[in-house]
Parts: structure tokens; sequence; C-alpha cells
């Protein structure tokens, strides 16, 4: 008897939980979902092959991917970015892709605190008070792709 109260109180704490899962809305059509094995996600998001040069614009483009916000690029002619985050410069050296890839498309899964943001995030997953926003990534996955490719030079 009272393993069945426990069950049912650990069933109850469940319940909000999918509630917030399902109430936002499905995920939007075009999304691609991924998987993670040894904290990498290997396969390019929707099977994409990325652009180097749009990758530097979209790193360095405050209104998109905007990492110069909380980190230094090794972009000539770019002299402000924060330092909240550690330099990317080198990053392919010390990453391979599909480790790079996790930490741009949802780094949460490594670090669960982490302030960077997620940018192919599962869009339910997200809080945001727009309702204008809801569903959608903070980034494409061609986007992000593209982010990828570019860092992929960096080494
Ligand atoms: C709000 C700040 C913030 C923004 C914006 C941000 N990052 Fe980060 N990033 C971090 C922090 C902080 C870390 C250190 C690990 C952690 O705390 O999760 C990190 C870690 C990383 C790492 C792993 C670095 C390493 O040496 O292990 C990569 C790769 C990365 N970020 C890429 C990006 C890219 C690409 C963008 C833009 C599309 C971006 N970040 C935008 C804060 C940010």
């Amino acid at each position: 008897m009272q393993l069945h109260k426990n069950l049912i109180l650990v069933l109850m704490a469940c319940l909000p939980l999918t509630g917030v899962a399902s109430g936002q809305g499905g995920l939007p059509e075009d999304y691609c979902r991924w998987e993670v094995e040894d904290y990498a996600i290997a396969e390019p998001l929707c099977g994409l092959a990325g652009d180097v040069q749009r990758g530097q614009e979209i790193a360095s483009d405050g209104n998109r991917g905007n990492c110069l916000a909380c980190h230094q690029l090794p972009i000539p002619g770019i002299e402000a970015y924060g330092t909240i985050g550690p330099p990317l410069a080198g990053i392919a050296a010390r990453l391979s892709v599909p480790m790079i890839r996790l930490r741009v498309v949802d780094t949460r899964n490594i670090n669960p605190v982490s302030i960077m943001p997620g940018f192919y995030r599962d869009p339910r997953l997200i809080n945001r008070p727009g309702e204008e926003y809801r569903g959608r990534t903070f980034l494409t996955a061609q986007q992000v792709e593209d982010v990828i490719a570019y860092l992929t030079t960096l080494k």
C-alpha cells in the first residue's frame, strides 16, 4: 500500500511538467529533431550543409547569433566583444564538430545552468514572454549549420 501511495505521489509530481511541455502548442512543422550521444550531436540538423561565410556573418550579427556579446571571435576589425564565455579562437582544435553542434544547439545538455542561449533548443522548452516568438528557435537549422561551418575553420 505504501508503495502505491509513493507511486501516485511521483506521478502527480510529473504532471505539471508534461502540462508545460504540451501546453504551448506543438513543434513547428520545419523543426528537425536531433539526438545527443556522448555530449555531441553527430548528424547535421535536417541533414543541411553549412556555409562558412554566412556563418561568420551570423556569428557577428547582433540581431542573429550575437555570439560576440559573450565571446571573442578572431575576425579582423572587430574590437568590441564580451568575455562571459571563453574566446572561440581555436575552438575546432579543442572540440569535434559534433561536440560544437550540441554546444550551439542546446548547451544546457552539458551545463544545465548555462547562460548561453540554446540556439536550436526545442521551442517548447523556451520560456518567452512574447506570443509572437512562441514555437520558434533563436536560429534556423540552416543558420546553426552555417555557424558551425564557420567555427570549424577556427583551428
Ligand atoms: C549570453 C552569453 C552567450 C552567448 C550569446 C553565446 N554564448 Fe557560447 N558560451 C557562453 C558561456 C558562458 C560558455 C561557457 C560554457 C557554459 O557556461 O555553458 C559558452 C560556451 C560556448 C562554446 C564552448 C566553448 C569551449 O571552449 O568549450 C561554444 C562552441 C560556444 N559557446 C559557441 C557560441 C556561439 C557560436 C554563439 C553564437 C551563435 C554563442 N556561443 C553565443 C555564453 C554565450
